[in-house]
């Protein structure tokens, strides 16, 4: 007879036990900014909501800000580093192929030889990990840290008028663990492969070798376009998830989309009939575009406000380059 495999015992549910976020120091505003592309305060504050962006210093790196985050997330959820047994990074703007972020964050926070490694899924990303966290849990127990982390200022053109104005940068983490009720609802998520050049890099890594002389890659995307699918395509992805938790739109606290444009976020809530007693996320004023941070800054801003409250319904929903995107419902810490 053949040897049988001895398989870990995971959790029976998983849920988010912590979150923490990081802000870096230095506040942009949109003044600042329209120094370099031929715009306006007044068309910024009205096309996307944004006010002001955060731009990190050279000191605030992508581990510092994610070690940050990450330490506030460890202690909110009553765990040690010790505890990590796994680490997930949510970033597109590490500018090194290898080794991942994900190894340095658990390295910083002392999660000594917990495995970590990155995932690129744009501004999806987070919840690509949330979703993987949540499934690693289940069936293997212990507590993944999750972080999305970008320095968005690093990839900027900032004579670029259809990027320079949106993007910031920051950390939030999460802490996901066993739980005894369901706290992380079934993940819809997919990509529309056949857009992958809506948001993309100017020029790949090797044609900037071949050509040195070229300018350093930069985000390129055609705003209109992206705007227009998600606005279109989000708003069904973001109902399927509720379907999938066997949830409605009435039975949500709080609604945490992806910050890419207030009007996007507006146009969502309308679509989703979304009851004007559910906080929505408005992290996006003061906050950018910040990609795979986005989310869990979010998230922590609208639990710091008290609008949300832990223990609150609420909706996560990623979408970005790719064109990938990815929602759940998850109970809030
Ligand atoms: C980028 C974005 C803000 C542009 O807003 P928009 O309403 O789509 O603007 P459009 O590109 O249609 O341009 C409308 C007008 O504003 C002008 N315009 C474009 N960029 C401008 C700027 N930075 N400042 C001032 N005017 C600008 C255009 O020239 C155009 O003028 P016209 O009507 O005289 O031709 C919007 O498309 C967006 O947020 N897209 C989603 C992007 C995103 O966040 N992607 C990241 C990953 S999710």
């Amino acid at each position: 007879m053949k040897a049988q495999f001895a398989v870990p015992a995971g959790a029976r549910h998983s849920r988010i036990l912590g979150v923490g976020s990081y802000r870096p120091r230095r506040i942009v505003d949109n003044a600042e900014v329209c120094r370099h592309i031929d715009s306006s305060d007044e068309w910024i504050r009205a096309r996307t909501g944004i006010v002001t962006r955060r731009w990190a210093g050279p000191d605030e790196t992508l581990g510092v800000m994610a070690e940050h985050a990450a330490s506030k997330a460890v202690a909110a959820a009553g765990i040690t580093p010790g505890d990590i047994s796994l680490v997930i990074a949510a970033t597109f703007t590490h500018l090194k192929q290898t080794p991942a972020i994900a190894t340095e964050i658990g390295h910083r926070l002392g999660a000594t030889g917990a495995p970590g490694f990155d995932i690129s899924a744009g501004c999806a990303g987070f919840v690509h990990a949330l979703a993987l966290a949540s499934d690693s849990v289940r069936a293997r127990g212990g507590h993944v840290l999750v972080v999305g982390v970008e320095r968005m200022s690093d990839i900027l053109d900032l004579t670029d008028r259809s990027t320079a104005f949106i993007f910031g940068d920051g950390a939030g983490a999460v802490v996901v663990g066993p739980s005894d009720t369901p706290g992380i609802g079934p993940v819809v998520w997919g990509a529309d492969g056949s857009q992958a050049d809506a948001i993309t890099q100017s020029v790949p890594w090797d044609a900037l070798r071949d050509d040195p002389s070229q300018p350093f890659p930069a985000l390129r995307q055609e705003g209109q376009r992206v705007f227009r699918w998600a606005v279109y395509e989000m708003s069904k992805v973001a109902v399927q998830a509720l379907d999938a938790a066997g949830l409605t739109a009435a039975d949500l606290d709080a609604f945490v989309p992806h910050q890419a444009n207030e009007r996007i976020i507006d146009a969502m809530t309308r679509s989703m009939g979304l009851p004007e007693r559910v906080a929505v996320a408005k992290d996006i004023v003061t906050a950018g575009n910040t990609s795979g941070a986005s989310v869990p800054l979010a998230m922590d801003a609208l639990l710091a406000s008290g609008r949300a409250v832990p223990g609150d319904t609420a909706l996560l929903l990623g979408y970005g380059s790719g064109l990938s995107y990815a929602a759940l419902a998850a109970t809030l810490p």
